[in-house]
């Protein structure tokens, strides 16, 4: 793995003392030349909102949040315009420097930090279709279960990829393309409310973490209990889903872990990738504020002092998505959606992240998937199936997800890209 040569800066060894999943991918493997990052920020020391400008468009994502500060000598408009000085500028410091920033930066500001899973221990035992999960660290332990479906013809000698998911989804048309399709009930690994009960807070209570946190380490441990026990699923092929606020945590699973190969967060929203800026495009007005308010436990509490402040927030859903590069990203969305805002993810999230993605050679690993119908239809899952078999199974498929009718992207939503680093 790249993190353990020699080159690394101070801002790679505050990752690793994280316990961060390492973004170790094709682009970089073996390729990489020593880059300088630029100062960061220990955990429990990043900027307050005070300290950070105003910002009405998405972020500029080449941007170190040290380079983003009020007292940087970066003026707001050119933070926002993509002319800031130092800027990140090339894929190298966007793989050793700055991606790593904004995994920690996420964390700081809206998920909590991951558990660090070198000092836990799993166990896992199958009977049938149901694979019993044990989790211990810290002399605590928490249990759940996960349900397996396999499609005809899974064997060892005949693996198959699978997709992870939280809360139901439309298994059939998976299986029929020989995919697997693996359920936890969300609410044994974190219930959906402030009470701290489940798997995750029986070893973790007590800890600044999101609720969304915790469903995508439910996620993690879901998959290292497949790869103990069940040979018919092929480990390095995995997609993780869920819709709704399972969406927010399934897009939180697949940032975190690089072992997952394709992220399907599906009419996910606010603190999914619905953007907190443009947030009243399409659908109810789902913001930082209502969020919050109504389901303050799905995030650490220091997102909650961003209330009324959304704009200083440093980053926004497209920077989430732009870390997930190159690992693949499919997005649902439905156009009648009547609660998540659809158009403003398809228009002005999804090409935001795709800049990033085209610019590191990635641009067919992302895609947007719009429909017809509502929120959590379950024709979202054969909406971007297609998609799902390109990754999963190299399949070829001619359904263009770049197609963003019947709307259209909105650039000046994301004025720095039109200056996307040269190398
Ligand atoms: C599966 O387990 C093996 C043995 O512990 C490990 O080497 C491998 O990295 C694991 N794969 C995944 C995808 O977790
Ligand atoms: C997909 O299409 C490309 C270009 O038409 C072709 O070269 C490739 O062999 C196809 N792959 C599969 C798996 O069908």
């Amino acid at each position: 793995m790249w993190i353990r040569s020699s080159f690394l800066g101070p801002l790679a060894l505050v990752a690793l003392a994280n316990a961060l999943p390492q973004p170790e991918t094709d682009l970089v493997r073996g390729a990489l030349a020593a880059v300088s990052c630029a100062s960061t920020f220990a955990s429990g020391k990043y900027p307050t909102w005070q300290q950070l400008p105003i910002q009405t468009t998405l972020p500029d994502p080449f941007l170190p949040l040290s380079k983003t500060t009020t007292d940087s000598g970066n003026s707001a408009s050119d933070i926002m315009s993509g002319k800031a000085a130092g800027r990140i500028a090339s894929k190298e410091e966007w793989i050793q420097c700055r991606q790593p920033e904004i995994l920690n930066m996420l964390q700081e500001y809206q998920y909590g930090y991951y558990p660090d899973h070198s000092q836990e221990t799993v166990k896992a035992t199958r009977s049938g279709t149901t694979v019993s999960i044990e989790v211990t660290a810290g002399g605590k332990t928490g249990k759940f279960r996960a349900t397996v479906a396999l499609p005809g013809g899974a064997s060892t000698s005949a693996k198959v990829p699978v997709v992870i998911n939280i809360g139901g989804m439309q298994n059939q048309p998976y299986l029929q393309a020989g995919i697997a399709v693996v359920g936890f009930d969300y609410t044994s690994v974190a219930a959906d409310s402030n009470s701290k009960t489940g798997a995750f807070w029986d070893i973790y209570k007590g800890r600044d973490i999101g609720v969304l946190t915790a469903w995508g380490w439910g996620f993690h441990r879901t998959l290292d209990a497949l790869n103990m026990t069940v040979p018919e699923i092929d480990p390095t092929k995995v997609g993780v889903t869920g819709c709704s606020r399972l969406g927010k945590g399934a897009l939180a699973a697949g940032l975190f872990d690089t072992r997952i190969t394709l992220t399907m967060p599906m009419s996910s929203g606010v603190q999914g990738v619905g953007p907190y800026r443009y947030h009243a495009m399409s659908g109810q007005d789902e913001t930082l504020e209502n969020s919050k308010s109504g389901a303050g436990w799905w995030s650490d509490s220091t997102l909650g002092t961003f209330v009324n402040h959304a704009e200083n927030l440093p980053y926004d859903a497209h920077t989430i998505a732009a870390a997930l590069a190159p690992r693949a990203l499919i997005i649902d969305q439905g156009q009648g959606d009547q609660f998540t805002n659809s158009k403003a993810t398809a228009i002005v999230v999804y090409p935001a992240a795709k800049a990033v993605y085209d610019w590191l050679g990635a641009g067919d690993q992302i895609g947007m998937g719009i429909r017809s119908g509502g929120h959590c239809d379950m024709s979202g899952f054969t909406n971007i199936l297609p998609f799902v078999q390109k990754i999963l199974q190299g399949k070829n498929t001619t359904r263009d997800y770049n197609n963003l009718s019947p709307w259209a992207a909105m650039p000046t939503t994301y004025p720095w890209a039109t200056n996307i680093p040269k190398a």
